[in-house]
């Protein structure tokens, strides 16, 4: 068999990694790719969870084949309908028109949104609580509405004791040969990756994901299937416990970011001071990023991860420095909470951004905004050397 993967008795893994594609959903960087998994059940039916992105419907059409070997596919079960999973449904119920297409009403209405010719495909209706029975398998739906879309569902199998979860769990990140995420050093290879996934996808919705979280405790897991990234059978709780965090909007670790925007490199500079003061205070890491030069997918990942968020920038006719109200905007469209921020600004005739990202920063729930700010005129001075240093010590200490 060509690309298929053993998942377990039962369960094959029949989906592409992308290497190719810049940005996931046209907006996300992702220089490590991304997978598209889609699960095959051979039982006494036959079954698919989910399809795959165009751009491995070679490879997945052909793995798919192998898996039937000339027998009828009786279910595609679509559990998310965006179309990195779903964009070869309809290819597929051309192929096999025989399938019975199983999903939530939403899933049919959103499906015939996008192909008009679903409203011909064979249908089975299910909602949260339903179960399909392919023979030895038995799958239990559980709704997940908004993780990441509102109509996604998640599966349970009896049988395997695995949660066909959707897109919870996932990470972007193509699979380097390995199927399950303990044959990689996950820490090293995929945490920053899938901490970025979770919160620029699903990161507003941490109330869904807790209300799924909780169904899931409910049930005796023992495989996470996502749909993007490798496959859990280890070590559940590691991940769950980065998840009850990332959801609930607890950082993962108190560790500062340092994000500064720097027309010339002024502010740069006050950047590294302020940096390179913490350090010295703490002896801990601290990271700087430009946000000129940084995909603010990648800063919002940072977010999740610290606890202290220093913001230094200059003003800019008149107000906050473009690619930083970008970041400040994204930080709120996502619901960002319960984080300490500490403010810096650069003006070299009228400085305002510390009051202008202070009033768009009071619109995030349960954050604390330092009162002690930095104001630098035009450039870092010998004479900033004592504010900057309280500065950094009213970070340190909050
Ligand atoms: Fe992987 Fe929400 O699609």
């Amino acid at each position: 068999m060509n690309g298929v993967k053993k998942v377990t008795d039962g369960i094959f893994w029949i989906g592409g990694s992308d290497r190719r594609l810049e940005r996931f959903e046209n907006i996300f960087p992702i220089p490590e790719g991304v997978s598209y998994n889609s699960y095959f059940v051979d039982d006494e039916k036959t079954a698919i969870f989910d399809t795959a992105d165009i751009s491995v419907s070679d490879q997945y059409l052909e793995n798919l084949k192998d898996c039937l070997s000339g027998k009828k596919l009786d279910y595609l079960v679509i559990l998310h309908m965006e179309p990195d999973h779903a964009s070869l449904i309809s290819v597929v119920a051309g192929l096999y028109p025989d399938v019975t297409v199983v999903g939530s009403a939403k899933t049919f209405t959103i499906m015939e949104q996008f192909f008009p010719e679903a409203a011909g495909f064979n249908k089975l209706e299910v909602k949260e609580g339903d179960t399909l029975s392919t023979g030895k398998h038995t799958f239990h739906f559980v709704a997940a509405p908004m993780v990441h879309w509102p109509e996604v569902l998640m599966a349970y199998d009896d049988a395997s004791k695995a949660l066909f979860s959707a897109d919870a769990f996932g990470t972007f990140g193509a699979l380097d040969g390995g199927l399950f995420a303990d044959e990689y050093d996950y820490e090293k290879r995929f945490l920053d990756s899938s901490r970025r996934y979770y919160a620029n996808i699903v990161g507003k919705y941490g109330m869904q994901v807790q209300a799924v979280l909780k169904k899931a405790a409910g049930l005796d897991i023992q495989m996470f299937l996502s749909l993007h990234g490798p496959v859990w059978r280890k070590d559940l709780g590691w991940l769950l416990e980065k998840y009850q965090k990332w959801s609930t909007y607890e950082p993962e670790t108190d560790d500062t970011v340092v994000v500064y925007g720097s027309l010339y490199g002024h502010t740069a500079s006050a950047a590294e001071a302020v940096a390179a003061s913490i350090r010295e205070k703490t002896g801990k890491d601290v990271k700087v990023y430009d946000v000129s030069g940084t995909d603010v997918s990648y800063l919002i990942g940072e977010v999740w991860r610290c606890k202290k968020i220093v913001l230094l920038c200059p003003t800019y006719n008149n107000g906050i420095y473009p690619p930083m109200e970008s970041f400040l905007s994204d930080m709120a469209a996502l619901g960002v909470q319960n984080r300490i921020f500490a403010l810096g600004q650069n003006g070299t005739w009228a400085p305002v951004t510390v009051k202008l990202m202070t009033e768009k920063l009071q619109t995030l729930k349960n954050v604390t905004i330092i009162e002690e700010s930095l104001t630098i005129k035009s450039a870092l001075h010998k004479n900033d050397n004592e504010s900057l240093d309280k500065f950094a010590d009213a970070i340190v200490k909050a």
